[in-house]
């Protein structure tokens, strides 16, 4: 179908978005890494690096790869990020909401952060003290359609809401990187 949706009245394709994949597509760059400068509070984010460590260095210290925390950890409910597809009929947006039970937001303790690794790339959303523990990513080009591996999506009651394939990262003040895949 086509379809002239635009003021320079060019005529435009109309594509869905919707799941076309049932094996999941590759990771144009591999995942990124984090780094921290305890001192100034510092982020720095290495990509292209096939996961390998890089020598940085900040406030005349060398800093360490950031290791998400560990899952089985007593903290892990609180800080565990959480996946909902929404964005109406082509389902193109992702919430990451942080912890079964919401995330203390305070000054003394809050998420700074949360980062959405996708196939074609990744995003960052920053927090405030006060907001809620969660971000609302919009999906576009190849990462709105992305895969669905579950078996009910192969069968005519499927609902196409159910994107897979990311990982969100997530970095508390006072606990650390903490990561989930979907
Ligand atoms: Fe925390």
């Amino acid at each position: 179908m086509l379809i002239n949706n635009n003021l320079s009245g060019r005529t435009q394709p109309k594509t869905s978005t919707r799941i076309k994949n049932s094996t999941k597509p590759s990771f144009i760059q591999g995942e990124p890494t984090f780094y921290h400068c305890p001192r100034c509070g510092q982020f720095l984010v290495t990509i292209n690096n096939n996961g390998g460590e890089t020598q940085l260095r900040c406030c005349d210290e060398t800093l360490s790869a950031l290791t998400p925390q560990n899952t089985d950890d007593a903290l892990a409910e609180d800080h565990l990020p959480q996946m909902t597809i929404s964005g109406g009929f082509e389902s193109n947006t992702l919430t990451v909401n942080i912890g079964t039970t919401p995330h203390p937001m305070t000054d003394d303790h809050r998420l700074l952060w949360i980062y959405v690794y996708t196939f074609q790339g990744g995003q960052f959303k920053f927090l405030r003290p006060g907001d809620l523990p969660e971000a609302t990513f919009a999906l576009a080009e190849n990462d709105a359609y992305v895969y669905c591996d579950r078996p009910v999506c192969k069968g005519s009651r499927c609902k196409f809401n159910c994107k897979r394939g990311f990982t969100a990262y997530s970095w508390c003040n006072q606990h650390g990187l903490w990561k989930h895949s979907f």
